[in-house]
């Protein structure tokens, strides 16, 4: 299979191949996803295929707006009044499904993971065809999430038809995940653009962290989100003995020993999400031993950035 690459302008292409059952990678404000149509189950198992994914692992619905959300799921009060305080953007709600969602996106289960990503070329796409686009992140199973094109291209060249190339995503990190069941208390399956201090600001409830204890989400794992080097983070301030073959990730203005490959990103946290996936893949394919981290300690989206260090640096 030949993997087309596509201009913004190109949007009919990409609308056609996913009505003919088609991958499409499409550009969000989080990350690259792959997309195929809600209503194609052909096309739906075709995502685990291209990923290396294994089966059972739910996908996330992407709408156009939150005005579709009844067809998919059942919105009780919470859900609808964090729709409309946090899309569209970077938040996924886990909710009761609808008889409509097939089951390769739910993996079975009862429940939702749904969407409204902030990328107008997507959003247009998903409007256009008529119905949700299911996506997880557009990579290789296990491998850091892309955040442009080529990124896509590296993973899935030859195993999808298309990428829709909508320049390097914002946010940078996968959006929050929020469970919200009935008789429940709103739980965070993954931290992400949007904080739980906002989140209790919309509900006027405290989130409970879902994070402990059993794996609900993909994501949860503990090794997710890495490289092909080792990596290790690397408290702000110490410095471990250099050794050849290292590489470095540093909030700019920390010190690191010259003479070594690295990559400097803002040292507020938002900044430093949306360059870390880049950074990764960068010096990845440079190959050294191990990638050291220094973690930013300012700014927004700190949970986030320290959720997908811990998963990129843990034992596999
Ligand atoms: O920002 C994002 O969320 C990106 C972009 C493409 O939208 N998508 C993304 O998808 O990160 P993926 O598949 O890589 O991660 C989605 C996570 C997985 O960990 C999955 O297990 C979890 O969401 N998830 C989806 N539906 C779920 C459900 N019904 N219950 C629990 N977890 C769910
Ligand atoms: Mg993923």
């Amino acid at each position: 299979m030949i993997t087309r690459r596509l201009s913004p302008d190109e949007l009919e292409v990409a609308i056609e191949l996913l009505g003919d059952g088609a991958l499409v990678a499409v550009p969000t404000e989080t990350v690259y996803g792959l997309a195929a149509r809600a209503d194609r189950p052909d096309a739906l198992a075709a995502i685990f295929t291209a990923k290396g994914r294994p089966a059972g692992h739910p996908l996330i619905l992407h709408l156009a707006s939150a005005d579709d959300l009844g067809r998919w799921a059942v919105a009780d009060e919470r859900a609808t009044a964090l729709a409309e305080a946090f899309w569209p953007g970077p938040f996924t709600m886990v909710l009761p499904r609808t008889d409509l969602v097939d089951d390769t996106v739910t993996g079975g289960r009862d429940t939702v993971g749904i969407r409204v990503p902030d990328h107008d070329l997507t959003r247009r796409l998903i409007e256009r065809g008529g119905t949700a686009l299911a996506a997880p992140s557009a990579n290789r199973f296990g491998a850091v999430s892309p955040t442009e094109a080529d990124h896509v291209l590296t993973d899935l060249d030859g195993r999808i038809a298309a990428v829709l190339d909508g320049g390097a995503s914002r946010v940078g990190v996968e959006s929050t995940i929020l469970e919200l069941l009935p008789g429940r208390p709103p739980t965070l399956l993954r931290p992400g653009g949007i904080s739980v201090v906002e989140i209790e600001g919309v509900l006027g409830a405290t989130v409970v962290d879902g994070r402990t204890g059993e794996s609900r989400a993909a994501g949860m794992l503990a090794s997710h989100y890495a490289p092909t080097a080792t990596v290790e983070l690397v408290e702000s301030g110490t410095s471990p003995p250099a050794r050849d073959g290292d590489a470095w990730i540093v909030p700019s203005g920390t010190p690191r020993p010259d003479g070594v490959r690295a990559a400097q990103l803002p040292a507020d946290g938002a900044g430093y999400a949306a360059g870390l996936y880049r950074a990764l893949r960068d010096l990845d394919r440079l190959g050294p031993d191990r990638i050291l981290v220094v973690a930013p300690t300012e700014g927004d989206l700190l949970d986030a950035v320290a959720d997908r260090l811990a998963k990129a640096a843990a034992p596999r």
